[in-house]
């Protein structure tokens, strides 16, 4: 007797789609932040758009927030006349690859539709059409179709985006666009528009300035230049889907910004600020700081070494009672710092060298507390920290910068004393210099300076790298 077994195990095929449903909730979870209507109305604004035969598009339109606006706005222009289906579906259109989110898209596009008065079966047809359930990165059009972009789209690091996604976005980014989805985006944006086309986002400010954006900008400003560009308040420009938590808000300092494509009618074009590689900084009064002295053409900026994990090469007042004097450096950080002034030091920092092998005692207090020491701090020679100091000229005063900080400000540090972890700038100069240094960190000009430049942070603070230091202009007078 012939027995048929049925196999109930998923296909491959299946097992694929499976994968690709998780992956596509998780990116869904991590990019979903949505921009609210009247900071879609103001971009809007800046656009050449409704016009006859112009197609917009949304390309990753979330709940529908850009198309509600176009819409109402391509509407309420067109009005008396009753738009058809066909016109609407040739000026409007949007892409999502979250069912929900597509869903929920559809819904407000037909809502929209009916408070404008379409039937609610038209409004229902319409809204299926104009929104597709779709990847705009694997599927999106190749070549121009758009004569504007409009929307936010995704911002996630490449290393977040789910592995799945990642195979099968890298056939279709090329590797200047592939270190953001933002600037994937950007990219495949870039080339779906035509010659005369525009690209209207509310996005993060970071690829504006950021080192590793400067491939992209560079491709970009081959056929774009910024015809608009301004900082937005991130409290109020966008909420969130239901599915993510309410109440904090979105770590990005967003921009409107309107790229033009350089092929645009001559005495237009003119008008377009040049997009090259050179980071360009949002609102920034650059004439502020023209023809002032850099802090690096008179003093030396450094990081503060990280000597690993604490209770090694850093140990505090009672271990240090145990080792020999000669090889303890007293150390600072920031918790050292109260008030603007520094604290008598409560670590030290054990002074080692290469090719010198320390005191019994010495070695014998690294080799107990190795073990705690971080992956990344380990050394071929276990005497010596993961970034040594002993060539460093500790014989005098120097100021210290905090690397997070709402405004720069210097603290003095008398000589002896070892700055340590990366969250310190050392600078050192003469002592008139120092003193020049220190002004001119306390100036209003600095304050703006490091709003205009320093990478945002969350709560009001900037990120004060020590290349960023390195170029502050320095317009206090030597004492
Ligand atoms: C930052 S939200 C913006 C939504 C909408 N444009 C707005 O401003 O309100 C980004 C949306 O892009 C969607 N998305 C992410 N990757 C996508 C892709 N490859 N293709 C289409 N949509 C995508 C996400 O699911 C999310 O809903």
């Amino acid at each position: 007797m012939y027995i048929e077994t049925i196999d109930y195990r998923p296909s491959q095929a299946c097992q694929i789609d499976q994968a690709r449903a998780e992956a596509v909730e998780l990116l869904h979870r991590a990019t979903a932040i949505y921009t609210a209507a009247p900071a879609v109305d103001q971009l809007l604004e800046k656009i050449d758009w409704p016009r006859e035969g112009r197609r917009l598009v949304d390309p990753s339109c979330g709940d529908g927030m850009f198309l509600e606006r176009a819409l109402s706005k391509l509407l309420t222009s067109s009005q008396p006349t009753r738009l058809t289906a066909t016109y609407l579906l040739s000026h409007v259109e949007g892409w999502e690859v979250h069912a929900g989110a597509c869903t929920e898209a559809r819904a407000r596009v037909a809502a929209t539709l009916c408070r404008h008065g379409y039937d609610q079966a038209t409004a229902t047809e319409v809204a299926e059409s104009m929104v597709h359930n779709r990847d705009f990165l694997t599927d999106g059009p190749q070549k121009p179709v758009y004569h504007v972009v409009a929307g936010n789209p995704p911002y996630l690091r490449w290393v977040n985006v789910p592995p799945v996604l990642q195979e099968l976005y890298s056939s279709h980014v090329p590797d200047f666009a592939a270190s953001d989805l933002l600037h994937s985006f950007l990219e495949r944006c870039s080339r779906s528009i035509h010659p005369d086309g525009q690209i209207a986002l509310v996005t993060s400010d970071r690829w504006l300035f950021n080192a590793g954006a400067a491939g992209l900008r560079a491709a970009l400003g081959t056929r774009l230049g910024i015809s608009h560009l301004e900082r937005l308040d991130s409290s109020s420009v966008f909420y969130r889907p239901k599915c993510r938590r309410s109440g904090t808000p979105p770590r990005v300092h967003p921009v409107s910004v309107v790229l033009k494509a350089t092929a645009a009618p001559p005495q237009r074009s003119q008008e377009l600020r040049v997009l090259t590689e050179q980071p360009i900084y949002p609102g920034v009064d650059e004439s502020l700081y023209e023809g002032l002295p850099t802090l690096d053409q008179f003093a030396q900026v450094r990081i503060a070494p990280w000597l690993g994990s604490s209770g090694i090469f850093v140990v505090d007042e009672e271990t240090a009672t145990t080792l020999p004097s000669e090889y303890l450096v007293p150390a600072v950080d920031t918790d050292d710092i109260v008030d603007g002034r520094l604290c008598t030091p409560r670590r030290f920092a054990i002074r080692t060298a290469p090719g010198v092998t320390p005191c019994d005692r010495v070695i014998e207090h690294l080799q107990r507390h190795m073990y705690r020491m971080a992956a990344r701090g380990r050394r071929g020679t276990f005497w010596l920290p993961p970034e040594t100091f002993h060539r460093m000229d500790l014989s005098r005063e120097t100021l210290l910068v905090p690397r997070i900080a709402t405004s720069p400000k210097a603290v003095r540090v008398p000589p002896g004393i070892l700055p340590i972890n990366h969250n310190l700038s050392i600078v050192c100069g003469e002592p008139g210099v120092l003193d020049r240094v220190e002004a001119a960190l306390r100036s209003p000009l600095a304050a703006q300076w490091v709003r205009d430049y320093a990478p945002r942070l969350e709560g009001g603070y900037f990120s004060l790298t020590t290349t960023l230091l390195r170029k502050m202009p320095i317009d206090a007078p030597f004492a």
